[in-house]
């Protein structure tokens, strides 16, 4: 592997192997990264990432695109088979993108939506001030109640009266508990809203039907490729058939150039994974590992936000060990275990300090880890924790047992 690059050019590759036996040597605990199958990656380090091919399959604006719509086309097929949606569109890059799609399909400069607050768990594009979402539109946010932590559909209720939006979305990245698609897609209805819901985070639990769906309540269902689906960086927006032809158009030309066909093969390589009866297997174990370090973290006196989890994350309240979340993060990383600090309910702190940590279990469940492993990982993370300096060399030997991407650092 990597012979051109290592004789052409010994820094990049030296950065790569690096980083490749950083992910193979550490815990990886960052809930929205993944590890793709070596089946995945040729397809994104393949010459597809040469070809120009603006516009839609059999409907280019340049020549050439005959074996490149063959891709798009089974990704597209692959899409709607593992979701069972209407339609879609696969060539957003990322999944801020396929966001912007949709606001751009829906919205014009200056109009209101609804979405859940960065601080309790949204996601900087659903209106985050610093992003195009908050710039160019005017969000209302809801949040969750500060005693369960559950999203408080009274509130959203509330706010889709008063506000009576174009658009409500629904999505997280940081909510460990179950979102009521169908709930909310019936108030959004009431006051004549679309729907939109964002399940970068969920959808791999989803197309393995271990999240309900939002696709039969939903006007548009975006999401990442990466993430829980574990496929390649990017986005893709699912939608009803009417809501196609917007969409399409504001993906390109409304806010792209030319797809990145390289990564859209690997998307269809990775929904081509998920259509497998062992997907299935993978996403229960994710979620099976999650609950299984929610009890071991309540077990050693960790204060969880809501109590625990039903998905493939666990939010840890770090004041319950009287720490903030960017101490926290900076002792595990100092035994190479790797997670983000962030915001909590009604967090006293700035987003850069925090009050909690975010643990998540796509990545090690990916490596093959069940739930025993994930009760040692919590008694190294609790020691880690507390400043223990031997933690990292037995990161080290339990990771060993676990091998990944080998053939990337020979
Ligand atoms: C809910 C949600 N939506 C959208 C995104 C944005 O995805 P990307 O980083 O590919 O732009 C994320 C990423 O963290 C997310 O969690």
């Amino acid at each position: 592997m990597f012979e051109a690059l290592s004789a052409q050019d010994p820094e990049v590759y030296d950065a790569i192997q690096k980083e490749v036996r950083r992910q193979a040597e550490g815990l990886e605990l960052i809930a929205s990264e993944n590890f793709v199958s070596p089946a995945v990656l040729e397809a994104l380090g393949s010459p597809l990432t040469n070809k120009y091919a603006e516009g839609l399959p059999g409907k280019r604006y340049y020549g050439g695109c005959q074996f490149v719509d063959v891709a798009e086309n089974l990704a597209i097929a692959r899409a709607k088979a593992l979701f069972g949606c209407d339609a879609v569109n696969v060539q957003p890059h990322s999944g801020a993108q396929a966001n912007m799609a949709v606001f751009f399909s829906v919205l014009e400069p200056g109009e209101s939506f609804v979405a859940m607050s960065l601080s309790e768990g949204g996601h900087l594009t659903h209106g985050s001030p610093v992003n195009f979402s908050g710039r160019l539109y005017r969000p209302h946010h809801y949040g969750v109640h500060h005693e369960t932590h559950r999203i408080d559909y009274d509130q959203v209720h509330r706010l889709l009266r008063d506000v009576r939006p174009k658009l409500l979305i629904a999505g997280a990245s940081a909510y460990p508990r179950i979102i009521d698609f169908q709930k909310l897609a019936g108030m959004a209805q009431e006051v004549g809203a679309k729907f939109m819901t964002d399940i970068a985070h969920i959808a791999g639990l989803v197309a393995a039907g271990e999240h309900p769906s939002p696709v039969p309540y939903a006007d548009f269902v975006t999401t990442t490729t990466h993430k829980t689906l574990r496929g390649p960086r990017g986005g893709m927006v699912m939608m009803k058939e009417a809501e196609a032809k917007v969409v399409n158009s504001r993906v390109f030309p409304g806010m792209q150039g030319g797809p990145l066909m390289h990564v859209i093969a690997a998307k269809a390589v990775a929904f081509g994974e998920a259509l497998r009866p062992e997907w299935k297997v993978y996403q229960q174990q994710i979620v099976k590992n999650a609950k299984a370090m929610a009890e071991g973290f309540l077990s050693k006196g960790y204060k969880l936000i809501s109590g625990g989890t039903d998905n493939h994350l666990v939010l840890l309240d770090m004041r319950s060990k009287g720490m903030t979340g960017k101490a926290a993060e900076e002792a595990l990383a100092r035994a190479e275990i790797t997670v983000n600090k962030n915001m909590i309910p009604g967090d006293p702190e700035s987003p850069f300090v925090t009050s909690g940590v975010r643990v998540g279990t796509p990545a090690l469940t990916a490596r093959g880890m069940k739930e025993g492993e994930m009760r040692t990982i919590v008694g190294l993370m609790d020691r880690a924790i507390q400043g223990d300096p031997k933690v990292k060399d037995e990161v080290h030997e339990f990771c060993k047992s676990f091998p990944l991407y080998e053939a990337w650092t020979r």
